[in-house]
């Protein structure tokens, strides 16, 4: 059978079943050190300005955090280093990566896990040179094979982002053409109704019925082309103040609802402004809001927005919905373009709010909701304080 890559990682590093039983012996010795060291290990993280902005949740996710690290060591120490092992260290990686931990705190606080492990070596082997040497290569190792691991999901993450920007530009350059090439007879035909509605005096109800029928389709037509264009063409954003409040409230007006479907917010219009293109912002909401509300058509429900700033500079926006939400194979390419389950709509709504996003320098991701529904984290870059305009925004 082929190597896997954790298989190649540990012959890399010299991973063998000496390293193994060195690291169990260490684990007896070093547990009950786990809930110092874990200690240690937040509160540098606390003590670094930078690296403490990615402990959003405070006092209680540190609380959280510390008993997962504890765990860790644990596995760390006693396996079994297999591919389970790999798996679920992969998945711890994917989590940094997913909230935008940057890359290079990963070997500071690896170092002080290394340093206080160590220490506890150092203190039981004194008097013990060769197990001493030889528990700390078979750390020196796993550590390694750890960091290993964690760069290996940012690496997973910027090649997944490199491919779709790919994907993108081949798409991009086939409708480019095709959305160009569309406008012509479109705009013909919407001129030809122009002209023929003028003349509806001489037509009967039923053509009349049928032209306004085309109008519309012309309408639906034109809007997929500016969509797809819009996608391609990564128009400058016109940045200014923006107050998210103001342009959700915009967004609201934009899209039609059904009365079984209600909406509320909360936490909007104590935002502080952000720096970014009010019309594309808007696109944004309209697009989200588009989706739940086709979700719920059927059924009545509610679609909510909460807004929160989790660390300083930073607004999250919740999007949840009460619809059926969407199933996992779905999930992984929920943000690529053309994928679609609607009977209407050719799915370029979600890749062009990630676009937009992105461009922002913020992002999305889609989270299933407890219970039932969809449910979208949004995060957007505040303005700094000091550059906001010292104003409120008005109620929309
Ligand atoms: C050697 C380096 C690190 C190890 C071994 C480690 C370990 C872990 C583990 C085991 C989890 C999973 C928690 C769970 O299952 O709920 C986790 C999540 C997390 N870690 Fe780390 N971590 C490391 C570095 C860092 C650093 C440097 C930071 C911050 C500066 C950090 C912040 C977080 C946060 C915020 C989460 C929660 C993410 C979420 O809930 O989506 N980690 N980490």
């Amino acid at each position: 059978m082929a190597e896997t890559l954790f298989e190649e990682l540990k012959r890399y590093v010299g991973f063998d079943e000496g390293d193994a039983q060195a690291l169990v012996a260490l684990h007896a010795l070093a547990k009950p050190h786990f809930p110092r060291i874990a200690r240690v290990f937040y509160d540098r993280i606390l003590e670094h300005e930078g690296a403490r902005q990615a402990l959003a949740g405070g006092e209680s996710q540190v609380g959280h955090l510390r008993g997962t690290l504890e765990a860790w060591m644990g596995q760390l120490l006693h396996g079994p280093w297999d591919e389970d092992y790999y798996d679920l260290r992969c998945r711890i990686g994917r989590m940094h990566v997913r909230i935008s931990l940057p890359q290079h705190y990963m070997f500071g606080a690896m170092n002080i896990l290394r340093q206080e492990l160590n220490a506890v070596i150092d203190a039981a082997w004194l008097d013990q040179p060769e197990m001493l040497r030889a528990t700390r290569v078979a750390l020196g190792k796993i550590l390694d094979l750890e960091l290993a691991i964690m760069l290996h999901t940012y690496r997973e993450d910027l090649l997944a982002q490199q491919a779709r920007s790919e994907r993108l530009s081949t798409f991009g350059q086939l409708v480019g053409s095709i959305g160009h090439e569309l406008r012509n007879p479109l705009g013909v035909i919407e001129t030809s109704l122009y002209i023929l509605r003028g003349r509806s005096a001489a037509v009967d109800e039923r053509t009349s019925k049928h032209l306004d029928r085309i109008g519309e389709q012309v309408g639906i037509a034109n809007r997929i082309v500016s969509d797809l264009l819009d996608m391609i063409r990564d128009r400058p954003l016109q940045r200014q103040e923006v107050w998210l409040d103001e342009v959700w409230q915009e967004a609201l007006k934009a899209v039609h609802r059904p009365e079984s479907v209600t909406v509320s917010a909360e936490g909007l219009p104590s935002l502080p402004p952000v720096q970014g293109d009010a019309g594309q912002l808007r696109q944004v909401f309209v697009n989200l809001l588009e989706n739940a509300v086709q979700a719920l058509e059927e059924s009545g429900g509610t679609v909510s927005l909460s807004a929160t700033t989790p660390q300083p500079g930073v607004a999250e926006l919740v999007l949840e919905d009460s619809g059926p939400g969407v199933s996992d194979a779905i999930r992984r390419r929920l943000f690529e373009p053309l994928m679609t389950t609607k009977a209407r709509g050719i799915g370029l709504g979600l890749p062009l709010v990630r676009r937009i996003l992105e461009r922002h320098g913020g992002s999305i991701v889609y989270a299933p909701r407890p219970g039932a529904g969809a449910r979208f984290v949004l995060r957007l870059p505040l303005m700094p304080a000091e550059d906001a305009h010292a104003s409120v925004p008005s109620a929309g």
